[in-house]
């Protein structure tokens, strides 16, 4: 299982520390890139994730919730990312999705699709043999911080079956609200990848990731 913390609940005075504790334990870390235009909240420039990269190893697992991902996806390219995850939402049209997915691959990173929760998983069935990840959003994005909405397991279970009838081997991944008390059934209905933000850094750190992994 793939455990890939959501920086956006770091506690920036306690950098250094708690980045220690992600390289010792996390497999990714995961960038949520807020624009306050697609999403009424505004978080990280490609500067923060160059600190990340100087400072780490670990694969940089960028979410861009924006309304211009092509444009981001260079500037966040540059600064290290290892994956570009972007919004259908952003375009609501599958070819202009294709091109971004190709521009991606075009710079040798992960491409990833996400939604937000009340978009049905049926309308991006097109993408599902030209992505590397699939983000399963189980919270409104915006946020950390919210409750896990429980229609997400039928998503879940809805990419997990595709996978296998047509022989796919993107990764699942959940993002919002995942907690020890849920990550079981997550991983059960398909889940390949973990996002978590509150419930990791908000106490034992190293405790928080293992439980994840070991759900
Ligand atoms: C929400 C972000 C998530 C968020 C998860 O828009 O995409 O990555 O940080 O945070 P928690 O785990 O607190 O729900
Ligand atoms: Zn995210």
């Amino acid at each position: 299982m793939i455990i890939s913390p959501s920086v956006l609940s770091l506690h920036y005075d306690k950098f250094n520390e708690e980045l220690d504790l992600l390289n010792k334990h996390a497999d990714w870390i995961h960038f949520d890139v807020m624009d306050g235009h697609f999403v009424p909240n505004l978080t990280f420039g490609p500067d923060i994730l160059k600190a990340f990269r100087r400072n780490s190893k670990l694969f940089m697992d960028v979410h861009l919730m924006v309304e211009d991902p092509v444009y981001f996806t260079d500037v966040f390219a540059s600064a290290g990312a290892d994956s570009i995850i972007f919004h259908y939402e952003a375009f609501n049209n599958i070819s202009s999705c294709i091109d971004l997915i190709d521009k991606i691959h075009s710079k040798y990173l992960k491409a990833g699709i996400s939604i937000r929760p009340n978009t049905p998983v049926e309308i991006v069935e097109e993408l599902l043999d030209k992505i590397d990840i699939f983000l399963v959003m189980s919270v409104e994005p915006g946020f950390g911080g919210q409750a896990f909405i429980e229609d997400s397991y039928q998503k879940i279970k809805y990419l997990d079956d595709y996978k296998k009838k047509h022989n796919l081997d993107f990764i699942i991944e959940v993002d919002g609200g995942v907690n020890d008390r849920n990550a079981h059934d997550i991983i059960q209905a398909g889940a390949n990848a973990l996002v978590a933000g509150s419930f990791i850094f908000n106490g034992d750190i190293e405790n928080n990731i293992n439980k994840l992994k070991n759900a």
